[in-house]
């Protein structure tokens, strides 16, 4: 297993290019499932979700081309398969984004469900129920979900919460469904709007994406596309704060301001100054950094994604700070091991008490999941001394070529066989 070494402190210091954002290229994938006339894709990142989703593509029948224009996706459907196997989707949650398609496109799918996770239970009820409000027959089975529907219908929704990856589903098979369904409660992620971008080039009627209600007009067919996937904000948010834990001065080329707004309020609060340039973003810390809270909320909330990374940060703050976990009911898994680098931090239910600020000093570390992860990273670059992070295959899931980039902004990291 790979370990990333990192030598600090460092300074981070540069510009590096923000890559296309994992949450919005995996449901974009999905949506190749709705046509069998090609879609491309450019700016997909190059990360381990991208590689698995494109295998899970590949076993359902779809071809894959990468071009100087971009990946080029066709679903073959006389030549498909149904079924999302476990072996795939126990890797990747987001798998079961292939189970509206595939229901929509076929009449009939079956999906593995993608049991516990690191970071808590994360149920796909909503999913489901919501796709039985379509006319689907939903049956549990051998750790399966096959769903069955000759046609499905338009109909009135509501979401019990925000879940992203429940409204990318549910817009992908309302969109071939015959007539109108409304969609409420939905999720309001910059990644929804995006995918609804892309359907609505293939001939989707989708109206309201980005907002809480979504009307989608069901159609017979969906056509191909060219889609750019928008640029990843969590990757930006963690160079961010990698900028702002070392004190530094980053500009991020390609990072969109407005997405990043929950994070970037809180950082000018924290005493960085943020400019936006043309097609960047950069920030530089101005000098002690002040304690403050945040609580993680569906978007346009803080980002329960960012949440990791920004409590490394809150250990380097002059003063106390508390960081409030909403979204998911298990993710402090870095806090045993940022107290093992020096840090005090302690755990209250939903509701971790960071006293900064608190020298770090270099250890080795074990990556639990992929935001964890990046949260050593980053307080390894305030640390003092040689810091190991273990497990990288986390990292590899969702960050581009992060040592590279580290390495550009002159951090020293290395990647290592374990
Ligand atoms: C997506 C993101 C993930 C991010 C999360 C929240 C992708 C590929 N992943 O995950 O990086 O952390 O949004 O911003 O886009 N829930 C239910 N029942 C359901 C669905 C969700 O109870 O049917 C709960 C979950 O357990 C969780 C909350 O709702 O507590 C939000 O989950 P959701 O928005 O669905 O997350 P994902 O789409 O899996």
């Amino acid at each position: 297993m790979e370990q990333l070494h990192i030598h600090g402190p460092a300074r981070l210091k540069g510009t590096i290019p923000i890559a296309g954002a994992k949450n919005a290229a995996l449901p974009a994938l999905a949506a190749s499932l709705l046509t069998d006339e090609p879609v491309t894709l450019t700016r997909l990142p190059q990360v381990r979700d991208i590689a698995t989703m494109t295998r899970l593509l590949v076993h359902l029948g779809v071809s894959t081309a990468d071009t100087a224009g971009g990946r080029v996706l066709r679903h073959d459907s006389p030549a498909s398969a149904d079924d999302a196997p476990y072996e795939l989707v126990k890797t990747m949650r987001a798998s079961v984004l292939v189970l509206g398609p595939l229901l929509a496109r076929l009449g009939h799918a079956r999906v593995s469900l993608p049991g516990g996770c690191a970071i808590g239970v994360r149920p796909i009820d909503q999913h489901l129920s919501g796709l039985e409000a379509l006319g689907a027959e939903v049956n549990l089975e051998h750790g399966y979900v096959s769903a069955r529907a000759d046609r499905l219908f338009g109909a009135r929704y509501r979401f019990a919460m925000p879940t992203v990856g429940g409204t990318e589903n549910l817009i992908m098979a309302a969109s071939l469904a015959r007539g109108t369904t409304v969609l409420e409660n939905c999720a309001r992620e910059p990644e929804v709007r995006n995918l609804a971008e892309l359907l609505i080039k293939m001939g989707a009627r989708i109206r309201g994406a980005g907002e809480e209600v979504i009307q989608i007009e069901g159609v017979d067919s969906l056509g191909g596309a060219e889609h750019e996937v928008l640029p990843d904000r969590i990757e930006a948010g963690t160079y961010l704060v990698g900028a702002a834990i070392s004190g530094g001065d980053v500009t991020l080329d390609g990072a969109n301001a407005a997405d990043l707004a929950p994070l970037t309020e809180k950082l000018t609060e924290c005493g960085c100054e943020i400019s936006e340039s043309v097609g960047g973003l950069r920030l530089r810390r101005l000098g002690e950094l002040k304690p403050r809270d945040i609580v993680t909320a569906p978007h346009p909330g803080f980002p329960t994604d960012l949440q990791a990374q920004y409590m490394a940060l809150m250990t380097q703050a002059d003063g106390g700070s508390t960081v409030c976990e909403t979204v998911f009911e298990n993710r402090f898994q870095h806090v045993a091991e940022l107290n093992r680098m020096g840090a005090e931090i302690e755990i209250d239910g939903s509701f971790a008490r960071v006293h900064g600020p608190t020298p770090l000093s270099g250890a080795k570390v074990m990556a639990t999941d992929l935001r964890a992860s990046a949260c050593l990273v980053l307080a390894a670059l305030t640390a003092d001394g040689k810091t190991i992070v273990d497990r990288i295959y986390h990292l590899d899931r969702g960050y581009e070529k992060m040592e590279l980039k580290l390495q550009t902004l002159g951090a020293r990291v290395e990647r290592r066989p374990g």
